[in-house]
């Protein structure tokens, strides 16, 4: 609002007289409200068109996106205003970079980090030890036996100081280990059982030597563990023990990534405090890494031979998605001392991994055949231009 004010001289007592006027007619009616002004969203535009995403927050943390080596071309304007960090979506993964023994893909990762050193942009390296878009290979032994432990230790650690090798001084951060531990219910069951990392050790050992493998390679780069779902009670005790063997280990981790697949529904305000105060305590650095809040709060119901009906960002969904976008983004305010970075998942509600998913977010059953039914989750609508929940995060 202040910028608003600079900007606009000329307008500037009739817009004290709007505002004085409404603040007014505001606390006649509700009397006995307590809520501060900042409570409510403000999604006013600001005036000042040369700020960006990465201008608003520069003195709290980065602000990053995910991108391809497409999007890079197709919305490089966008993505150079408006943020400060990048992560490879893909490109970087094992499979892809890496997808046989003596093979590696660099072209799509190499754009990335060109594109980024160009425009000044920080670089999150993602991932290094995956049970998706893995490397099949790295689990066959010469024989086509599953390998021994050691076999796919050594492959482990080739890859890891290859690939971070490549890279080192150009990424400031490594998402080393992605999801390993269990997403269900049971708090007994503590790692992903059904990843091939898991059936080959049967302990916690390869997410050990990942972090050392990746603290050999680039002793710079900060190494992250990254998770979804962090905030529900069961697996954030899950994660949390974890995170406690590391340290006690001496394993050399910096910090954790929340993904942050979010929906406006969920998760609440108490449930990301405690999350990040768990973390915190362990002394460890925080980013949310993959942010989005999709606009669905459960997979859609498909009927066979029925097509779903998408209802579209209607106002209804609007406001709950301000609201939401506002909430967590007050409370990163009020972490940025532990908070580094903030990256969204894609850049506009142009597309969005969630748009094939049927509703569902990370951990919901993927529909077969995929169900298109888009999300709306990011701050930039299907034109690329600012939603109005960008107005909301920014404005405080
Ligand atoms: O590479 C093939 C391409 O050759 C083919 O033409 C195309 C046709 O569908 O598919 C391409 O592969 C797709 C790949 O993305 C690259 O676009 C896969 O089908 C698709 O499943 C894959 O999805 C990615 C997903 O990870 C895989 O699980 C999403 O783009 C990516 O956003 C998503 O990212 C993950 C994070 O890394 C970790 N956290 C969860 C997050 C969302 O699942």
């Amino acid at each position: 609002m202040s910028n608003y004010f600079i900007n606009n001289g000329a307008n500037k007592g009739m817009l004290i007289v709007a505002a004085v006027a409404t603040a007014l007619s505001f606390s006649q009616c509700t009397p006995k409200q307590t809520a501060t002004v900042s409570s409510v969203p403000n999604t006013t535009p600001q005036a000042d068109i040369s700020k960006g995403l990465k201008d608003y927050f520069n003195d709290d943390f980065l602000m990053g996106v995910a991108v391809s080596s497409r999007s890079i071309r197709t919305d490089s304007a966008l993505i150079i205003k408006e943020f400060n960090s990048v992560t490879a979506e893909n490109d970087m993964k094992v499979g892809i970079i890496h997808p046989a023994e003596n093979r590696y893909n660099w072209k799509n990762a190499d754009d990335i980090v060109a594109f980024a050193e160009r425009h000044h942009i920080k670089i999150r390296g993602h991932n290094l030890l995956w049970h998706k878009q893995g490397a099949d290979w790295m689990f066959v032994g010469p024989d086509g036996k599953p390998a021994s432990k050691e076999l796919v230790l050594q492959r482990l650690r080739d890859h890891i100081h290859t690939v971070v090798g490549r890279y080192k001084g150009k990424m400031y951060v490594w998402d080393v280990v992605n999801e390993a531990i269990d997403d269900g219910p049971d708090s007994t069951v503590m790692y992903r059982e059904s990843s091939p990392w898991w059936t080959t050790f049967k302990s916690p050992e390869f997410i050990e030597a990942a972090f050392r493998y990746a603290h050999e390679a680039d002793p710079s780069a900060k190494l992250y563990y990254n998770e979804f779902n962090s905030e529900r009670p069961v697996k954030r005790e899950k994660i949390f023990k974890l995170l406690k063997k590391l340290k006690a280990d001496h394993v050399p981790i910096d910090g954790v990534g929340f993904q942050a697949h979010w929906t406006v529904d969920r998760p609440n305000a108490e449930q990301i405090r405690k999350a990040l105060d768990e973390v915190i305590s362990l002394g460890l650095e925080v980013q949310f890494t993959e942010l989005d809040i999709t606009v669905h709060t459960k997979p859609a119901e498909i009927t066979p031979g029925k097509p779903l009906v998408d209802p579209g960002y209607t106002p209804e969904v609007e406001a709950k998605q301000i609201a939401k976008y506002k909430m967590v983004f007050d409370i990163f305010r009020q972490y940025r001392k532990h908070i580094k970075a903030v990256t969204f998942w894609n850049v506009s509600d142009r597309g969005s991994w969630l748009d094939s998913r049927g509703g569902g977010s990370a951990g919901d059953p993927i529909p077969s055949p995929p169900v298109f039914l888009k999300a709306y989750p990011l701050l930039f609508d299907v034109n690329n231009q600012r939603k109005k929940a960008y107005w909301a995060v920014v404005n405080n």
